[in-house]
């Protein structure tokens, strides 16, 4: 594992909102380790969300808001000892966690960065050696309920998408309100979670409202991404709540 430390000093320039993140996120880091990583279903889907990058050994893979590291086994079983994988959070402890949890492999990279300003090579900024040399061929990127923090989330998957290769693919998977036909229950449940866990929490008077927030900036990286794609997979889990969304990049 390598850790190379903040890129650019652009994390947390995205405003009041990523601020709260980064306090919330670096408060939880044991507590979101432990969901992420042992919530029943949650192995099944990082493990879908993997094999839908459609990587081979010897890949580059990038993920953005990484967390505590819970994809990257999944993603390092895919691309082998000879590939890359590349975790990108803004938030410090989860980073320290992601470390401790990837210690054994070298080819497992860690940077302190803001995935909606990719802080790598093909971004402007080519001091970081050997890694910066495999982002030059990046095949895929991951990001996992991350897109519904983001600001202009749209922005940051086209971003996203200028990073790979032709034929790349980014894979989207993320929370929010269900679609199906009895999804009143299933998205009042789902509502007391998402305030529970939008920082700063158990604040019930929002400017925005955090529910419908996190559906607009859901639907808005999954409209990027089907515009930038030749070819789109969705599909729902969790009642419908968990939408896991890949495009090809051509
Ligand atoms: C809900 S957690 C998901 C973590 C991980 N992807 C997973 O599935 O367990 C969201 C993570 O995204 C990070 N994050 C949110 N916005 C970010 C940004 N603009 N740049 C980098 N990291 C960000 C947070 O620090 C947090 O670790």
């Amino acid at each position: 594992m390598s850790d190379l430390g903040d890129r650019r000093s652009s994390a947390g320039t995205s405003g009041s909102g990523s601020t709260a993140a980064q306090s919330f996120y670096g408060r939880w880091a044991a507590l979101y380790d432990a969901l992420a990583r042992y919530t029943p279903g949650i192995g099944s889907l990082r493990e879908r969300a993997a094999a839908a990058l459609e990587l081979e050994s010897g890949d580059t893979v990038v993920e953005m808001g990484c967390g505590t590291g819970a994809n990257l086994p999944y993603l390092r079983e895919r691309v082998g000892p000879e590939g890359t994988v590349v975790g990108v959070d803004f938030t410090r402890p989860v980073l320290d966690r992601a470390r401790e949890s990837v210690a054994a492999y070298d080819n497992v990279h860690l940077v302190r960065g803001d995935a909606a300003r990719p802080p790598f090579a093909n971004a402007g900024d080519a001091t970081f050696g050997t890694v910066d040399a495999a982002l030059d061929s990046v095949d895929a990127v991951l990001a996992t309920f991350v897109v519904g923090m983001l600001e202009d989330p749209g922005a940051a998957v086209r971003d996203w998408c200028d990073l790979l290769v032709d034929g790349g693919n980014v894979v989207l998977v993320d929370a929010a309100s269900s679609e199906r036909a009895y999804a009143a229950p299933v998205n009042a449940l789902f509502r007391a979670v998402v305030i529970l866990s939008t920082p700063p929490t158990l604040r019930f008077r929002y400017d925005r409202d955090p529910q419908a927030t996190l559906d607009r900036r859901v639907d808005a990286a999954r409209d990027a991404l089907r515009d930038r794609s030749s070819a789109i997979a969705h599909e729902t889990h969790a009642l419908g709540v968990v939408r896991l969304t890949g495009g090809r990049i051509d």
